[in-house]
């Protein structure tokens, strides 16, 4: 029986060779590795008793810029074993994925690429897994065929982070920084000492404990900048 189980880093070998039996786009095995080691839980894979027969790579575009505010997930690459297919394998595969880049990363959507031509994929994304076209890539592949862009919210439209959203967070948090950091700088009111005459010496540390204090301050200041 073919179960559906997360990728363990014992599981690569296996599944980049199902790559090599499925697709053109090959990748060396330390790019599998770089995906599980930093996204663990987004690979899944179809195993019948110990054989890998399908797989799901994908990782996460995780900084927030203003022109990308949104969290999401990407499918690098999925296949399944040609005498595996049409039962239902990689819809699971995605699904798996897709819920554990809501649960652990709070993804807003998941994006993927795929050849215009390849009908099989293309109706999978679309028709049963809800993926919309978001745009055209041309010559996207190595022998010149475009590629669709293709995307799936997890979110309704009113709780997405926006351009306008991210700015205010962004503005918030520089501001709770600002003021922690003054609340930082506050110097603590000191108690008033007896006045002594000070000797010359002593005068002389005095200025360059305040010298040192000086170039602090001033490195504190540029930090935060
Ligand atoms: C695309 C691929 C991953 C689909 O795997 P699969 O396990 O057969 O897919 P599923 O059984 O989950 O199919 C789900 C739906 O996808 C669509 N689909 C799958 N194969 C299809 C085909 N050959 N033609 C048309 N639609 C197809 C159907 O709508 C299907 O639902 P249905 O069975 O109710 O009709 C598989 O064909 C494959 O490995 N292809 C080669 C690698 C590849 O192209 N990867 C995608 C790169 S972007």
């Amino acid at each position: 029986m073919v179960c559906i189980r997360r990728a363990t880093a014992d599981d690569l070998l296996q599944i980049q060779y199902c790559n090599l039996m499925c697709l053109p786009e090959n990748y060396n095995l330390k790019y599998y590795y770089y995906h599980i080691l930093s996204w663990p839980q987004l690979l899944y894979v179809a195993d019948d008793n110990g054989k890998i027969v399908g797989y799901v790579l994908a990782k996460m575009e995780d900084e927030k810029t203003e022109d990308d505010p949104e969290i999401h997930g990407h499918i690098t690459s999925i296949s399944v074993l040609r005498p595996y297919r049409k039962l239902g394998l990689a819809t699971k595969l995605m699904q798996a994925s897709h819920n554990s880049m809501v649960e652990c990363y709070d993804a807003e959507f998941v994006s993927l690429h795929v050849r215009v031509g390849n009908r099989a994929a293309f109706t999978l994304y679309s028709k049963t897994l809800g993926y919309e076209i978001h745009g055209i890539e041309e010559k996207y592949y190595a022998d010149g065929e475009d590629a669709y862009d293709m995307r799936k919210y997890f979110k309704p439209p009113k709780e997405r982070t926006t351009k306008a959203t991210l700015k205010k967070k962004l503005n918030a948090e520089d501001e709770l920084k600002h003021q922690m950091g003054n609340q930082e700088e506050e110097e603590p009111k000191k108690e008033e000492e007896p006045k002594v005459e000070k000797k010359e010496e002593d005068k002389g540390e005095a200025k360059e404990e305040d010298k040192g204090e000086g170039k602090k301050k001033k490195r504190n200041r540029k930090k935060k900048k």
